[in-house]
């Protein structure tokens, strides 16, 4: 791989032994990718607060200092982490205190992260605490090269900011923060951004639900290519489009996807693909929208809902905004929890418009940091539950052990108020 001159003064030590641990980790990396070249990032999304029982381990025997170098650094070094040299955010993470008693999250978790948090922003992490950075400020450009983990939120970054990103790991993410530098490949090139395949719609795809099941059908048929969707759309909006994006990496591995007339760099469907359009199109129809449902819904067996979680990727303002409405003046019931996970900062938004209160008063909980994917928790007992996001339904059962019903927002809300699942296709 070729350095410029300031890679190699990183590498040879000009700016500390952390740098040159980090620069020495994206070569290794680079090399293996066979990248010609680091790239300049100016924007990390990465996990560094997370607590792990691996992370407790290192941290009570060594510290914080050498907890990064081994974790985010791939190093067994003993050095000083300095500050990071570019804008840097953590993504999700554990629940907070203010999840204590609510979820039963380990309270030591809690106090580790807390700690991390107070070694970590002073040196340039933003705790931004949420898988959708884009909703709360972290807003990159089109073009721009960022280093950012998290599946759904890279595809939202490449497909609807048109920003440049690999799904990038814990250890080149912490390497990126030190250098602003990531190997070159991938996502970052442009002849790497062209569509693979063409998928048309011939069913109504105009409702959030609609969007997740697409988009689940989307990832499975393509699995880690990139697919240009066209067909009976309907024109999505922010929280179709982190649905849609979620599914499709969940099914199959999407990075980047195509809207001709919607995302950024497809203009036309000819601008999609370079040129040419394929002469094969995958065709969406009733058949395979069905076969999407009853996929989402095969791990549902008994009706008795304990459990309903919405947010999943982290809520918009407006999503929350609807669960008040459709909570307003009711109580769930008192068998079933209803948790919805959203970035803090629109919590506190949800706070000043009153939203948080209706929820809450009618049993209801409005929570951060987090989600039960995340910190591998749910209520106390729960053996079913409920919800409108295809990428928990995919993975929850799995991670829990437990059942799960996949459905539109209003059906979950249902459920969470009379304990029963109603929904249907
Ligand atoms: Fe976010 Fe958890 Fe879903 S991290 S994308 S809410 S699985």
């Amino acid at each position: 791989m070729r350095l410029a001159d300031d890679e190699k003064a990183m590498l040879d030590g000009a700016e500390g032994p952390a740098v040159a641990a980090a620069m020495d980790l994206l070569v290794r990396y680079g090399e293996a990718l066979g990248a010609e070249r680091l790239c300049n990032v100016r924007n990390v999304a990465g996990t560094m607060t997370q607590p792990t029982p691996a992370k407790a381990k290192l941290v009570r025997e060594y510290g914080w200092h050498k907890a990064f170098a081994v974790i985010n650094l791939d190093s067994d070094g003993d050095f000083e982490i300095p500050h990071m040299r570019v804008p840097t955010c953590q993504l999700q993470h554990g629940f907070g205190e203010d999840a204590l008693g609510v979820t039963p999250y380990p309270a030591e978790l809690v106090r580790i992260q807390q700690d991390a948090e107070a070694f970590y922003g002073p040196r340039g992490v933003n705790i931004l605490a949420t898988c959708t950075p884009y909703q709360v400020g972290n807003l990159p450009v089109r073009g721009e090269h960022c280093a950012w983990m998290e599946s759904s939120a890279v595809v939202y970054a490449n497909s609807v900011l048109g920003a440049r990103t690999n799904c990038e790991g814990t250890a080149s993410t912490g390497a990126a923060s030190l250098t602003g530098k990531i190997p070159c490949w991938g996502n970052h090139l442009d002849e790497n951004r062209l569509g693979t395949h063409l998928i048309e719609a011939a069913v109504p795809v105009d409702s959030f639900r609609d969007w997740g099941m697409f988009g689940y059908f989307v990832g499975e048929v393509v699995q880690e290519n990139r697919p240009v969707v066209t067909g009976t759309l309907g024109h999505p909006d922010l929280t179709d489009l982190k649905h849609f994006g979620a599914a499709t990496a969940s099914s199959g591995g999407v990075e980047l996807y195509h809207i001709p007339g919607i995302t950024p760099e497809a203009p036309t469907l000819e601008a999609a693909f370079g040129g040419a359009v394929p002469s094969e199109k995958i065709v969406y129809g009733e058949r395979e929208r069905r076969h999407v449902y009853e996929t989402l819904n095969n791990q549902g067996e008994s009706t008795d809902v304990d459990f309903v979680l919405l947010g999943c990727p982290h809520a918009s303002l407006d999503q929350i905004a609807k669960v008040a409405h459709l909570l307003e003046g009711r109580r769930l019931n008192p068998g079933t929890e209803l948790w919805i996970m959203a970035p803090r900062a629109l919590r506190t938004m949800a706070d000043r418009s009153g939203y948080t209160e209706i929820i809450e008063r009618a049993g209801g909980r409005v929570l951060t940091d987090s989600c039960p994917a995340m910190s591998r928790v749910a209520p106390e007992g729960t053996r079913v539950f409920a919800t409108d996001s295809a990428k928990q339904a995919h993975y929850l059962p799995a991670i829990l052990g437990i059942e799960a019903w996949f459905g539109t927002l209003e059906e979950c809300v249902d459920a969470a108020v009379t304990g029963v699942w109603r929904g249907e296709l």
